[in-house]
């Protein structure tokens, strides 16, 4: 018998496509400015290569290239002199702007002398590097947002957790902003309503969910009816600043959610998370740190769900796609912006562009699957 697969569709084929060849221009989140002021210097692997960060007598915190340029000795290993770092190797001083600042064995400094000094910025209690491969400045606008009342009994403190994520480039992370069906899968969550806007440097996810009736985590902070209403903004390549309302009756509580990394290599990056609570009346400070470590915990638990997918995909360049599927390559165009020079930013990659996922199909299909779970836990505890 011969088989007609003149109707079948041919097989669709993977491109892996390849990492890219260069790290994100824009601001990079490297953890919490406090745990960087304790007198010592800290190596920060990053971009492909490593930093050192120190806090100098006014309260500054630095960043410079570690290795030094004398004989390549690991700065980060030396130690907090006045103002400046000292080498291990050899006791060169380097200051903050990169200048050498003195060589107590030597009759005078090179005037040469002269390392790669990093910009940098504090920000909500966060310490952020600027990279770009072409070397300019931030330009004004492209800037992170300011927490209303952040450093005020408003806010709890940060409740922050970092994991190392191998094997997988950054871009795998910037991917979920568009997808909606991994957050019942992976997320355990209910989408209802999902959109997502781009715009110059930014790009945001609007959503409403609900938890599942068969799974629960964190962040429903033990309310299970509660509705979460969440809009999450990247401000360039790694930095997503999300304000998330977990409602259910009259109780509200407002969590500012950080969502960022920064890549340590083409094949490797610091997934960074974190989440202040604001103050409710009636909310102890006690009350509202816990609340910010379940929310966390929660955050903690979806995200290693995340990481397992990352871990063990493949890089897809074209990705096969349905209207629920979200626009994965208008965002990918978008993030490509941050990959090429300045000048071959393209109005593709920053004009306006808005999206609104139709999850009529999905929720009922889900809410029938949440159904028979709930049933067959049921029986199975009987
Ligand atoms: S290598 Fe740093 S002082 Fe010599
Ligand atoms: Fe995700």
């Amino acid at each position: 018998m011969t088989v007609d697969t003149s109707t079948e569709p041919e097989v669709r084929t993977i491109e892996t496509g390849s990492d890219p060849t260069r790290y994100a221009r824009g601001w990079h989140c490297i953890g919490l400015a406090k745990s960087f002021r304790n007198g010592k210097p800290h190596q920060v692997q990053i971009f492909g290569t490593d930093l050192v960060v120190w806090e100098d007598s006014k309260g500054q915190l630095n960043v410079l290239d570690a290795f030094c340029r004398h004989m390549g000795g690991n700065l980060a290993m030396g130690e907090v002199k006045g103002d400046d770092i000292a080498c291990p190797f050899h006791d060169w001083r380097w200051g903050g702007n990169g200048k050498c600042t003195g060589i107590p064995y030597a009759r005078r400094v090179p005037p040469i002398a002269k390392t790669r000094s990093w910009i940098s910025m504090e920000r909500n209690g966060l310490f952020f590097v600027w990279n770009d491969p072409q070397g300019n400045p931030p330009p004004p606008e492209v800037t992170i947002p300011e927490i209303e009342g952040y450093g005020t009994d408003q806010w709890s403190e940060w409740s922050w957790n970092t994991y190392l994520v191998e094997g997988s480039n950054c871009r795998e992370i910037v991917d979920n902003v568009v997808d909606m069906a991994h957050f019942f899968y992976v997320h355990f969550q209910m989408p209802e309503f999902f959109k997502n806007v781009f715009e110059g440097h930014i790009a945001a996810q609007h959503m409403r969910s609900s938890g599942r009736d068969d799974v629960q985590t964190g962040v429903q902070l033990d309310m299970p009816d509660a509705e979460t209403v969440s809009d999450a903004f990247y401000y360039g390549p790694s930095f997503m600043l999300d304000t998330v309302y977990t409602i259910a009756g009259d109780s509200k509580v407002e969590v500012k959610l950080v969502n960022c990394h920064y890549p340590i290599t083409q094949n490797s990056f610091l997934l960074q998370y974190g989440t202040v609570v604001k103050r409710m009346d009636g909310v102890s400070d006690e009350e509202a740190s816990a609340m910010a470590t379940m929310f966390t915990e929660g955050v903690e638990t979806q995200f290693k769900q995340d990481v397992e997918i990352w871990k063990h995909k493949s890089r897809i360049e074209n990705p096969l796609l349905t209207e629920e599927d979200g626009p994965v390559y208008q965002l990918r165009r978008w993030y490509s912006q941050f990959y090429v020079d300045v000048e071959d930013v393209t109005s593709d990659m920053t004009k306006r562009f808005e999206f609104e996922v139709d999850t009529t199909r999905a929720l009922e299909n889900w809410a029938e699957e949440v159904k028979a779970n709930v049933a067959q836990l049921a029986d199975s505890s009987k």
